[in-house]
């Protein structure tokens, strides 16, 4: 809620600043209606990242018409360095799920990207859509700076003599082995989130991933012969195995790190095998690793799979001794009713014997004695 609040102040500042910049311009972004549809349309509901270059902007009443107007937007000026820009902003803004990153490209705005890249920031969108209104290479997905989005399209005009000019949608899909930026649709107003954004990783098309391991991790992870490097089963291995053959790829392990270390940060670097997944000497480790700060800041992980608990042992009493085998079945009021009921009659016996009187014995003669 409060980053919602604080992204709507900081948009409401940043557009009254667009706004007068934007003014004498109107009209000159070409694919105005598209982001109106776009708004309004896949993104609906959604709080918006939108990156624009002022100098090709928006117009000021596009952006006041009601489907702009309330939307919890923040505006990010794509002639600013994008490092710069990143070092400020918050990780709501920079990873957040539910956030949607849409950049209107100008004929420069690469820059702003390759800055972003160079300057290793936590800028790690879910969801970025490109617009490129100029009709450039839809090989610019490939740039080093979206290699870490995790939906990714990117829409642009296409040459044909349409009026007005069919906008088609374009994704990258990394591991393919032949044209990894792919057309994957045409815009109209009903495209829907999923159209828009299809899935990139339907499979790994044979890739081999380098693994950092440690094979000293039963039952998950070990080595099964002595002299065979990297020779491994356990879990890991039959999850590994599973996964490579529904999403076609294979793997390579490693022994153990060199320096012997799980992996914590030492002096502001990472050790063991997670430094070597850091330092993109290895794709990603599949030991057992246990949840920190630094970690969840410095990695993404698979959602866990193991839960570790806690427990207290104590040793079994003894068995009860045998006299409380009588004892036992009664509870406590039983027993008092009985001792109750043994004093009621020894004092009534011993009143009969001792008094023996007449009237007394003839009283009570029929209750103890009755069959004489
Ligand atoms: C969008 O869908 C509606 C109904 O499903 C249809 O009437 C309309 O023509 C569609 N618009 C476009 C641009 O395809
Ligand atoms: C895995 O991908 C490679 C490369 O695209 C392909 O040649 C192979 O047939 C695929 N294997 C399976 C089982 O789909
Ligand atoms: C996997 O790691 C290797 C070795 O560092 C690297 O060359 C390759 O680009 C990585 N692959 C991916 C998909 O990141």
């Amino acid at each position: 809620m409060l980053t919602v609040a604080a992204a709507a102040a900081r948009a409401a500042i940043l557009a009254g600043a667009a706004t007068a910049m934007l003014a004498p311009r109107e009209g000159e972004w070409p694919l105005e209606g598209i982001l109106e549809e776009v708004v309004s349309g896949p993104f609906l509901g959604r709080p918006l990242v939108m990156y624009l270059d002022l100098a090709f902007g928006l117009s000021a009443s596009l952006m006041a018409r009601p489907t702009l107007r309330d939307v919890h937007l923040v505006l990010v000026d794509l002639k600013a360095p994008g490092g710069a820009w990143c070092q400020r902003q918050t990780t709501e803004v920079l990873q957040t799920e539910g956030m949607v990153h849409l950049a209107l490209l100008g004929p420069n705005s690469r820059r702003f990207f390759e800055d972003l890249a160079a300057a290793e920031c936590r800028w790690r969108p879910a969801y970025l859509l490109l617009v490129d209104a100029w009709g450039g290479s839809p090989d610019l997905l490939t740039d080093a700076a979206f290699e870490r989005v995790e939906w990714l399209a990117l829409l642009t005009t296409r040459d044909s003599p349409s009026v007005p000019p069919s906008v088609v949608i374009y994704s990258l899909f990394p591991f393919a082995q032949q044209s990894q930026v792919r057309q994957t649709g045409v815009w109209d107003a009903n495209t829907s989130l999923t159209h828009l954004f299809v899935d990139r990783f339907p499979s790994f098309e044979g890739y081999q991933f380098q693994l950092a391991t440690w094979l000293d991790d039963n039952p998950y992870l070990y080595q099964t012969t002595e002299d065979l490097e990297g020779k491994a089963d356990g879990l890991q291995v039959e999850m590994l195995d599973a996964l490579g053959h529904a999403l076609n790829f294979t793997y390579t392990l490693t022994k153990e790190p060199p320096d012997l270390m799980w992996g914590d940060l030492e002096d502001e670097a990472w050790t063991g095998m997670l430094g070597m997944v850091h330092r993109g000497e290895k794709n990603f480790t599949v030991n057992f690793f246990g949840y920190s700060l630094d970690k969840t800041h410095a990695f993404d992980a698979s959602s866990s799979y193991w839960m570790e608990g806690f427990g207290l042992t104590l040793l079994a009493p003894p068995p009860l001794p045998r006299w409380r085998a009588a004892y036992y079945p009664f509870q406590t009021s039983v027993w008092a009713c009985g001792g109750a009921t043994f004093l009621l009659v020894l004092l009534i016996w011993t009143l009969q014997v001792r008094k023996q009187q007449h009237k007394f014995f003839i009283t009570l003669s029929p209750v103890l004695y009755p069959y004489r």
